[in-house]
């Protein structure tokens, strides 16, 4: 019999449905408490997705003593100091992305997780789904020679408001934040931490970067650029281009994953996959099964990706002039 584990949600809003719908698919996820800053939204919330408690405050989400685990969807500026809340009142935390605002954020998160002996994962798509797993093993294999350049991009075409969190600077608004760490993730998943950075981006009327290019560089070799945007609509999608062919790993608006290979000389094979829940519950399942083993972190998603990866995006944001007001406060 597997241990159950009761989950509170904090902040919920668009992405804590998604998540919710996720824990629903597991057998071992308890669905417990909601904790909002507005008690009807949590209460909305909670009679929505059967969750049994609900909380008009997040210290009383991270207080109740029958909580194993917290998952944060906040806007990114508020991931560090709810996911602090939750880590010293040790509750075991998953926190979506961008982990933070800053890598000076995710290493006192990450500080704090190790002081207090408790769980902590950065909320990462990516790594679990089986698109990304069968892009790794086809690179891994060999059979597609040295990676020469990495093309990733991700853009969609959001209405525009002010208040959102996508265009709002004080909240960490930004394409790069919210959709460019995907193809930055590509990059540092499938070549490494680049050696050298260059970007530039354009800005909405907040001061908000509202579309991003960057270029990496590797000392042995291969090139990558990132792109994203918020006023074009591409989708989501990575081109790896190898010595010997091809490979395409894409979401498309079907929601449906996709790989195509695409050898020198040879027909292309595609695969596509099409996981339940849209693919979030792996990430739940991997907080319970680390949590079953006494883990304070995950070696599929460790703390130092999520350090490294946030060290990547300050430089990106360096590079390209994208500063929020915490960066200077701090
Ligand atoms: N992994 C993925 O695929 C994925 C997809 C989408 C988003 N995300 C991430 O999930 C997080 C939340 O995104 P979302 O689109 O769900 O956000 P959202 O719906 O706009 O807001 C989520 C919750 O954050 C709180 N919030 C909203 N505006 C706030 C403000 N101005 N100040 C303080 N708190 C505020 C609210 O919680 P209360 O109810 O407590 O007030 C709200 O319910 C972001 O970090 C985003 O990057 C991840």
């Amino acid at each position: 019999m597997p241990k159950h584990y009761k989950w509170g949600i904090m902040a919920p809003g668009k992405m804590a449905a998604k998540f919710a719908n996720g824990l629903k698919v597991l057998e071992n996820a308890d669905l417990y408490a909601v904790g909002s800053r507005d008690i009807k939204r949590a209460e909305k919330f909670a009679h929505d997705h059967g969750f049994r408690k609900a909380y008009g405050s997040y210290l009383e989400l991270a207080g109740d003593p029958e909580v194993d685990v917290i998952y944060i969807a906040s806007p990114h500026s508020r991931h560090h100091d709810q996911a602090i809340l939750c880590l010293e009142n040790k509750k075991a935390v998953i926190c979506e992305k961008a982990f933070a605002l800053n890598s000076g954020e995710a290493e006192g998160m990450v500080l704090e997780a190790r002081n207090q002996n408790v769980f902590l994962m950065e909320a990462l798509w990516p790594p679990f789904q089986p698109f990304y797993k069968k892009a790794s093993e086809i690179l891994k294999s060999g059979e597609l020679g040295k990676i020469n350049h990495l093309h990733s991009y991700f853009s969609f075409y959001p209405a525009f408001d002010p208040a959102d969190r996508k265009f709002n600077v004080e909240l960490g608004g930004g394409s790069l934040l919210d959709i460019g760490i995907y193809p930055v993730i590509d990059a540092l998943t499938f070549i490494g931490v680049p050696d050298e950075i260059k970007a530039t981006a354009k800005f909405c009327e907040t001061g908000s970067e509202e579309s991003l290019s960057a270029i990496f560089s590797y000392n042995n070799g291969p090139m990558a650029t990132i792109y994203s945007s918020f006023r074009t609509n591409i989708g989501i999608g990575c081109d790896i281009l190898c010595e010997k062919g091809n490979l395409t790993v894409s979401r498309g608006r079907d929601m449906n994953q996709r790989v195509i290979l695409g050898l020198h000389g040879r027909e292309k094979e595609t695969f596509v996959f099409s996981p339940p829940a849209l693919g979030y519950h792996w990430e739940a399942e991997e907080v319970m099964r680390c949590l079953d083993k006494g883990l304070t972190e995950s070696p599929i998603v460790p703390l130092s990706f999520s350090v490294s990866l946030m060290k990547t995006l300050d430089n990106i944001r360096e590079a390209a002039g994208i500063v929020f007001p915490a960066d200077i406060r701090s």
